[in-house]
């Protein structure tokens, strides 16, 4: 029987961690870091990820501003917020939830974040220096904690372990990928249309699944011992009148086989906001000259 990753808990210490360099900017550098979140449209699953990150950011002791938009709202409009954000030196973060409506052009829009305050780490200056391994770029959120969750089953060294990255989204598989490399792990990206997946699948010391297909993988793709970071979150029905969440992965079939796994929910979930609140902090103390780790980052 795997070893249950526990994400909850993880995110719960590294909230508490940036609760306290929150106590500390405010005290040592009479700075309070802010978050400014964007959500164009009313999609419910949106309409909940931003709520829980206001809400989180604001546990936490950083200050959150809320932009809520029309679905109808222009490309245009939507520049001009974030050049308004962009310039106000109180705002140390900017994230717009995505999707944003099919009409609005999304790569200009992430392109339209100054770069240090990208908290999502999408912007094409942040995803470039992650990639040379240059600098201190905002990592996306999602990645980072996918990473810290593997190295609290196997321990901080990654070095020489076969991860496959199933899943090559902007937004999860290809940063993870880098930051896997620079982990020195040996890295498989593997997608839809990877000859002999179930094969790519079991080769994997590390198995990271992030593609939206609800149970896709089975135990019987999952080598013996290995660790399963399970990105996915789908809701399905499971009566006329009942749904429930469920990962990418068939959770059931690969207790029998993981040596440790992450369930959904309570795995990566909460760890992406973890992380978002921990990169507005690396972006205010940046912003502001002052060594994180002098603040506890
Ligand atoms: N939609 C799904 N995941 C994310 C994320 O990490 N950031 C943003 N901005 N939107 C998302």
């Amino acid at each position: 029987m795997a070893t249950l990753i526990d994400g909850k808990a993880a995110a719960a210490q590294l909230n508490q961690a940036s609760q306290q360099i929150v106590l500390q900017l405010k005290d040592k550098f009479g700075l309070t870091p802010a978050l400014a979140v964007v959500l164009v449209g009313q999609d419910p699953a949106s309409q909940v990820y931003v709520r829980n990150k206001i809400l989180q950011a604001e546990q936490a002791g950083i200050h959150s501003i809320e932009k809520r938009f029309d679905a109808d709202l222009d490309t245009d409009t939507l520049m001009t917020v974030i050049e308004g954000l962009n310039n106000d030196p109180t705002v140390n973060g900017i994230l717009v939830q995505l999707p944003l409506p099919a009409h609005i052009d999304a790569a200009k829009v992430i392109a339209g974040i100054a770069a240090h305050k990208d908290v999502d780490g999408f912007h094409i200056t942040n995803t470039g220096l992650l990639m040379t391994g240059e600098g201190r770029p905002l990592m996306p959120c999602t990645p980072q904690g996918c990473v810290i969750l593997a190295k609290q089953y196997l321990g901080d060294n990654l070095s020489g372990k076969h991860a496959v990255v199933l899943g090559r989204s902007n937004i999860v598989g290809k940063p993870l990928a880098i930051m896997l490399l620079q982990e020195n792990c040996t890295v498989t990206i593997a997608h839809s249309r990877t000859a002999d997946l179930e094969g790519v699948c079991r080769s994997a010391d590390i198995l990271f699944v992030a593609v939206g297909r609800p149970q896709l993988v089975k135990g019987s793709w999952i080598k013996p011992g290995a660790t399963v970071i399970d990105v996915g979150i789908n809701r399905i029905r499971v009566s006329e009148h009942g749904s429930r969440l469920v990962g990418d992965v068939d959770f059931e079939s690969a207790l029998d086989v993981a040596g440790a796994i992450t369930p959904v929910p309570g795995g990566v979930g909460p760890m992406t906001i973890a992380c978002l609140l921990r990169n507005t902090l690396v972006a205010a103390c940046d912003q502001h000259g002052i060594d994180g780790a002098e603040a506890g980052l």
